[in-house]
């Protein structure tokens, strides 16, 4: 099939609206990462999501839904949970209640919650209100691979697969949403993202952050899987063994390879005369870079070498989860399956 891909505008939108009717899937825009999505109601439109990605089946899918979707017709949401809404909705941050069963149960991969969450892209607003029902998406990019914050991305993974993408231009959050789980008494924190726990205990007065622990079944399935994996070879070293990362470049280039380093700005000048893939300077510039440079990483090198940037805390933490898995590295999450 051909790929379309429009803005939303009238016609798009129409278009985008029968296509789902239809049990189709449509890529769109959202301000953390491009979604692929489909009616969460009908089975076989969200079995053909997980088949689309080669998706592990037990790995759930968020439900999207427009600002003035009624989510108590979908979800059990305790009474804390409208602060944490009112101060961080629309936006980058995905909600995890008991659900109520009204959507196909492929949705949440047989658990008993639903996540939702309300994109704050104008883009993805246009879409979900043209539709007016749950759209399931996970991120558009092929199950493993880097998430893509581009159109272009989308149709690197899909092109020919799906019949439309809605393009909003680049998603400049860079990094997918915050998962926070709102089935117990106090919010935690299943996937670091652009909502950080700081400013989620500001509200709902404490949060807390969910470490899988090696052998357990994980709260969240998706954090057990190897993710944003480049398509070259990768090496990762900490800035403090520059020395090391060097020799590393020097001997891909000796065997005929073409090596390049990701790195924060400020050891990219340290690094002038090799060659460099600079993720910026702050942690907002560092999680909107990330996966643009991942993908500028794999076209270009035959060994991508990572040097761990060195800002911590915040929007870090969660940059920093998404940097490690895409090197390869474990990350707070256990074994990597
Ligand atoms: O920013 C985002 O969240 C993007 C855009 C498209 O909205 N979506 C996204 O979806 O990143 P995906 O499928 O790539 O990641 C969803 C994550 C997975 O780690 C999954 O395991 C977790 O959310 N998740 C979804 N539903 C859950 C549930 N009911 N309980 C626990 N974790 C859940
Ligand atoms: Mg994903």
């Amino acid at each position: 099939m051909k790929t379309l891909v429009l803005p939303p505008d009238e016609r798009a939108l129409a278009y985008a609206k029968e296509l789902i009717a239809a049990g189709e899937v449509v890529a769109f825009h959202t301000e953390t990462v491009y979604g692929l999505g489909a009616d969460a109601r009908i089975d076989a439109a969200v079995k053909k999501i997980f088949a689309l990605k080669g998706r592990p089946a037990d790995n759930p899918l968020i439900a999207h839904v427009h600002p003035d979707y009624d989510i108590s017709a979908l979800v059990e949401a305790p009474p804390y949970t409208a602060a944490l809404r009112k101060a961080f909705l629309p936006g980058p941050l995905t909600m995890v209640y008991p659900s109520k069963g009204k959507v196909s149960p492929f949705v949440s991969a047989g658990l008993a919650t639903l996540s939702l969450r309300v994109p704050s892209s104008p883009t993805a607003q246009a879409f979900l209100r043209a539709v007016d029902l749950p759209v399931a998406a996970p991120s558009a990019n092929r199950s493993k691979h880097v998430s893509p914050v581009t159109a272009q991305h989308v149709l690197d993974d899909f092109d020919g697969d799906i019949p439309l993408i809605l393009d909003g231009g680049p998603s400049r959050g860079g990094i997918e949403s915050t998962v926070l789980d709102c089935t117990g008494s106090v919010p935690q924190i299943l996937r670091a993202g652009l909502v950080t726990r700081e400013m989620i205990a500001s509200v709902a007065g404490d949060c807390g952050v969910y470490h899988m622990r090696a052998g357990e079944k994980p709260k969240s399935p998706g954090m057990a899987y190897k993710h944003y994996a480049p398509g070259c070879r990768t090496a990762y070293f900490s800035a403090d063994a520059l020395g090391d990362a060097v020799r590393c470049y020097a001997r891909e280039e000796g065997a005929g390879g073409a090596p390049c380093f990701l790195a924060e700005h400020a050891v990219c000048e340290r690094l002038g005369g090799y060659r460099t893939l600079d993720l910026g300077e702050t942690p907002a510039a560092m999680a909107e870079n990330l996966y643009a440079r991942l993908r500028e990483g794999e076209r270009a090198a035959s060994l991508l070498i990572g040097i761990a940037p060195t800002v911590r805390g915040g929007v870090m933490d969660g940059v920093m989860n998404r940097f490690l898995r895409a090197f390869g590295q474990n990350a707070d999450a256990g074994e990597e399956l």
